[in-house]
């Protein structure tokens, strides 16, 4: 794919936990490529460690607050942009400004890269809790998120929408249902609370994930896949996993016994991914991989974001 597509890459929003390594994995496929492509990272760099890691890899990085009009306009053309920006956690008491960024930003961005082809990471929030049962909605399910945050990721597709409808530009909503690596997510967790001797809590008593390696790769092959009006792909595993069973499956790794807390909701969030795995087949790395890596990960004292997923909220409040 980095062979066939023309033009740099500007990633905007690579400092969080997903950015820095989807930075590193595009650059190693434009070198494998063979093709002279420019990689640049574009964050405020709150913790400079990630700038100094991406570059030490060979990114170009740009510091800049994407809420400022006049420091988007400076950014460098590119004919590629991974939009990655967004703010989940720290909602509740400051709803304002998980609204700013999640549509002040989006309309500087669209309107800058008007003519550049765009991968926006949206989330599987945007649809209305479906029961725990089912196997999620797919894309043909209207939106209708739960809670201030996911509300705000509705109104950041609709702001994207919008620009792409009225101005031509090629999107692709990426709606993601939860990527997780060694250092966070879901199971890593689970397995922090197991450890602790913490109670697992069942109310949302079902789950998707998908690998962060998976959903990175995903992420890049998307930017053949942008269009006007905006492509909708759901990213996630091809199945949900019960948090009870899982819990059990950790526990077991661990070597620890496990006790639960919450009475299970009969509704969740949850993420219908056949489009995508019809399109990029399954993901490579199974849910008994993960659990498997994650056991281990934490048996060893391996480091944690320290950036818990609240998969326990059932209100949207985060
Ligand atoms: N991780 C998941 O499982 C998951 C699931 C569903 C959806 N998503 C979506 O996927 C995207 C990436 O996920 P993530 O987990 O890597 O997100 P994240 O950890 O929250 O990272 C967000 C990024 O945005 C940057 N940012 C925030 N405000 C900014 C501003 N004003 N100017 C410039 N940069 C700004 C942050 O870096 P600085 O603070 O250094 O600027 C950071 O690089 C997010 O939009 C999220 O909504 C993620």
């Amino acid at each position: 794919m980095m062979g066939r597509i023309d033009g740099d890459i500007v990633i905007l929003g690579i400092a969080g936990k997903m950015g820095v390594t989807l930075g590193m994995m595009a650059l190693r496929a434009v070198r494998e490529s063979g093709v002279e492509r420019r990689v640049i990272g574009v964050a405020r760099f709150s913790n400079p460690e990630h700038e100094t890691t991406l570059r030490e890899f060979g990114l170009e990085t740009i510091r800049c607050d994407l809420l400022d009009p006049t420091a988007v306009a400076s950014l460098p053309d590119a004919d590629n942009i991974i939009y990655m920006v967004g703010r989940k956690f720290g909602t509740q008491g400051d709803e304002a400004m998980t609204w700013a960024i999640n549509t002040v930003v989006p309309s500087h961005v669209a309107r800058r890269y008007a003519t550049s082809r765009i991968v926006m990471f949206s989330t599987g929030c945007v649809y209305p809790f479906v029961p725990s049962t089912s196997d999620g909605p797919d894309e043909n399910v209207g939106m209708d998120g739960v809670g201030d945050y996911a509300q705000a990721a509705v109104a950041r597709e609709r702001v994207f929408q919008y620009y792409s409808e009225s101005g031509g530009t090629p999107i692709l909503m990426y709606r993601l249902n939860y990527a997780i690596d060694l250092r966070y997510g879901v199971l890593h967790d689970i397995a922090q609370l197991i450890c602790n001797d913490q109670p697992v809590d069942l109310t949302m008593p079902c789950f998707n994930c998908i690998w962060q390696r998976d959903a990175n790769d995903r992420a890049l092959r998307c930017l053949e896949r942008c269009a006007s009006p905006p492509a909708v792909l759901n990213v996630t595993g091809p199945e949900s996993h019960d948090l009870r069973e899982t819990a059990l499956a950790l526990a077991d790794k661990l070597g620890k016994t496990v006790s639960f807390t919450g009475t299970p909701s009969e509704t969740t969030w949850l993420s219908n991914a056949s489009k995508s795995i019809a399109l990029f087949g399954p993901p490579e790395t199974s849910i008994e991989d993960m659990i498997e890596m994650t056991a281990t990960w934490i048996t060893l004292g391996g480091s944690s974001l320290g950036k818990p997923t609240h998969f326990e909220v059932a209100d949207g409040k985060y």
